[in-house]
């Protein structure tokens, strides 16, 4: 599990967190929304360690991650990985070798193993066969695949997702998204999505937090979000 704790951030003497309080919990996909701005991306970057909170504190299964040094943070990025909004592919890679590339980086591996896992994860993210393809070759939504067959390279047991369906056609979008209940189901991988896009949460969600302005103003379960009374939360939803 993930846990944040009290997090809080000031970005050129803004208040951009305020007070984050949040349990990622295992074997299950949490999604966080809110509308642009409100400080998501920058929650996921506290989460990976390229921001330092200003006052509390992020644990992740159990050990206490937002002091750890470079050291410690390179133990922890097997176990966790972050696909960016724009996280685009080497260009000059071909699908095979961007795949690769973390595994090759981080593994001491015969080609023959490499290869094996490559063509699972291609396989996982419906892109088999497409190993020698280069990224200008794919279309937007194939290039979204590939970079997600690279996240699950090193079978992480945390994803963490910002912004997967923006700039995609709403069929792309629901097939890019449904990989994630795919890994879990397969790999029983733990995600955290960040969107503004509502309607990830009412197809993938287990948990949901909804951000305003820095703060948390729900988190649960789907069906609780669909009951809330608050006048912005049910704005929110019904969008
Ligand atoms: N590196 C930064 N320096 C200063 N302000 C930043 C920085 N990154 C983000 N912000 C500000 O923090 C707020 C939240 O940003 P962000 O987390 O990117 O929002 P979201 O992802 O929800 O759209 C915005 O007002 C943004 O301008
Ligand atoms: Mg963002």
């Amino acid at each position: 599990m993930i846990e944040i704790v009290g997090l809080k951030k000031i970005l050129d003497d803004t208040v951009v967190l305020n007070g984050i309080d949040l349990k990622i919990e295992k074997n299950k996909t949490t999604v966080v929304i809110g509308e642009s701005g409100c400080g998501k991306t920058v929650l996921l970057k506290h989460i990976i360690g390229f921001f330092k909170p200003d006052e509390g504190e992020i644990f992740c299964d159990g050990e206490r991650i937002d002091t750890l040094s470079w050291k410690g943070w390179n133990a922890l990025r097997r176990k966790m990985t972050m696909v960016f909004q724009n996280s685009a592919l080497f260009d000059w890679l071909s699908v095979y070798d961007n795949v690769a590339l973390p595994l090759r980086e981080q593994l001491n591996l015969p080609e023959k193993e490499i290869a094996e896992q490559v063509e699972e994860k291609l396989g996982m993210v419906g892109m088999a066969g497409q190993n020698k393809k280069m990224p200008a070759e794919l279309s937007f939504g194939m290039q979204k695949r590939v970079s997600l067959a690279r996240a699950m390279i090193l079978n992480p047991e945390y994803i963490l997702y910002d912004e997967p369906t923006t700039g995609l056609d709403p069929i792309i979008a629901n097939s890019i998204i449904e990989l994630f209940s795919a890994f879990k189901k397969t790999y029983h991988t733990t995600s955290l999505i960040v969107s503004h896009d509502i309607s990830i949460v009412f197809k993938i969600a287990d948990k949901v937090a909804l951000m305003k302005n820095g703060s948390i103003i729900f988190q649960g379960s789907v069906d609780d979000l669909g009951k809330e009374e608050n006048s912005y939360i049910k704005k929110f939803i019904s969008r």
